[in-house]
């Protein structure tokens, strides 16, 4: 007889990322659907209100996606045909194809290396006659040095919108929450976000005629006052419906509470990785800024085979994806606008090394432990 087979253990796989929601949620749920109001009924202006407060912006405009609201935010900034547009190329692809879907430029800057942010020096160095707008990422929900953005935009006349879809909860030095500048500044509210209604975003501003273009634009260029099928100009279907705007209303309830778990979960990701060898860990705050925690995104070290390291971290039951890659290495805008490899550095060796770590708010000690200890097996340590 041969030997007993081992006993098969189960282990819970980690996931990436996973939404908290909870009997809060489901309550606001039903109540939208007896209401029978599931679209442009009161939940919207409530969650708009409550969200505006939150981040200290005099007002919102809730859309369907980040990237809704980026497209949206930029054509209310004048941007047009033949204009540019300078931003990450660390980020997620949508932060840049909402200028070409305006027929602008895209034009990249190299990042910083510490806060993987636009670094205001190299979008300074890009400022041509066509510059229109400035579109820095709060990348990682780190907060982009608003201050240095806004002193070159002042300088050459241009708008910013920020892309603050990963960055709810952060704050600036000055101690003004990211979104609450005045200009406009979008959050996305996808499914792996700090507050999610599935699919949907908002855009927060200081300008009530700016506003008032969003939101005719969101609901296909119909003015407040108008009847259905009245349309005075080009708009889209880019609205948030009631039932996600409840969603939305019910986790501002607890936004708090959700941010803290981030944070301590942040916190235990750094003591239990400390011990693995040139890993790079995610900058902590620094002069006064507060990252508002999205993802956990760790640079492996030079040399590692990243490809093989996912596959052994997933035989551990462990999901991890690299994150992100460089916008302009991405064929679309190789093809499109000449772009190659060596053009931004930094980004690029960021782009190369960088993997998220499962980093969900329910996580609990032992997982964490888990991801360290089968991250430092794969590196081999
Ligand atoms: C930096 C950044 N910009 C834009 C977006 C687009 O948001 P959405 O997926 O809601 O359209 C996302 C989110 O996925 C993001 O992380």
């Amino acid at each position: 007889m041969g030997a007993e087979p081992p006993a098969v253990v189960s282990i819970e796989p980690v996931p990436l990322a996973r939404p908290v929601l909870g009997e809060a949620e489901e309550q606001a749920i039903l109540e939208v659907l007896r209401s029978g109001q599931l679209s442009l009924g009161p939940r919207v202006p409530a969650f708009e209100r409550a969200f505006a407060e939150c981040v200290g912006a005099p007002l919102a405009s809730a859309v369907s996606s980040g990237t809704a609201g980026l497209h949206l935010a930029l054509r209310a900034a004048g941007v047009g045909e033949g204009d540019e547009v300078i931003t990450s190329p660390l980020s997620f692809v949508a932060s840049a194809n909402v200028a070409v879907y305006e027929r602008a430029r895209p034009v990249f800057a190299d990042i910083d290396p510490l806060t993987l942010n636009l670094d205001p020096q190299a979008a300074a160095a890009v400022v041509t006659e066509r510059t229109r707008a400035l579109l820095p990422v709060h990348i990682f929900g780190y907060p982009a040095d608003m201050p240095a953005f806004e002193q070159l935009a002042a300088s050459h006349g241009l708008a910013i919108v920020e892309d603050a879809c990963e960055a709810l909860g952060a704050q600036h030095p000055d101690g003004t929450p990211v979104g609450g500048r005045g200009h406009p500044a979008v959050f996305g509210f996808y499914a792996n976000k700090q507050l999610t209604t599935g699919e949907g975003g908002m855009i927060t501003l200081g300008d009530s005629a700016q506003k008032e273009r969003i939101d005719s634009e969101r609901n296909q260029g119909r003015a407040p006052d108008m009847g259905w099928l009245d349309h005075d100009r080009l708009g889209f279907n880019y609205r948030l419906s009631d039932i996600a705007c409840a969603l939305g209303i019910a986790q501002l309830e607890r936004l708090e509470e959700m941010l803290a778990a981030r944070s301590l979960l942040a916190e235990r990701y750094r003591g239990a990785l400390a011990g693995i060898d040139e890993l790079e860990l995610p900058c902590p705050d620094e002069g006064g800024n507060t990252r508002g925690w999205f993802v956990f995104v760790v640079q492996l070290p030079r040399g590692v085979d990243r490809d093989e390291t996912v596959r052994a971290l997933a035989a551990a039951g462990i999901q991890s994806k690299p994150y992100l890659p460089a916008i302009h290495l991405m064929s679309f805008y190789r093809e499109r606008f000449g772009h190659r490899a060596g053009e931004f550095p930094v980004c690029e060796d960021v782009a190369a090394r960088s993997l998220a770590l499962p980093f969900f708010p329910q996580m609990n000690e032992g997982q964490v432990a888990r991801v360290a200890e089968g991250l430092g097996a794969a590196l081999g340590q």
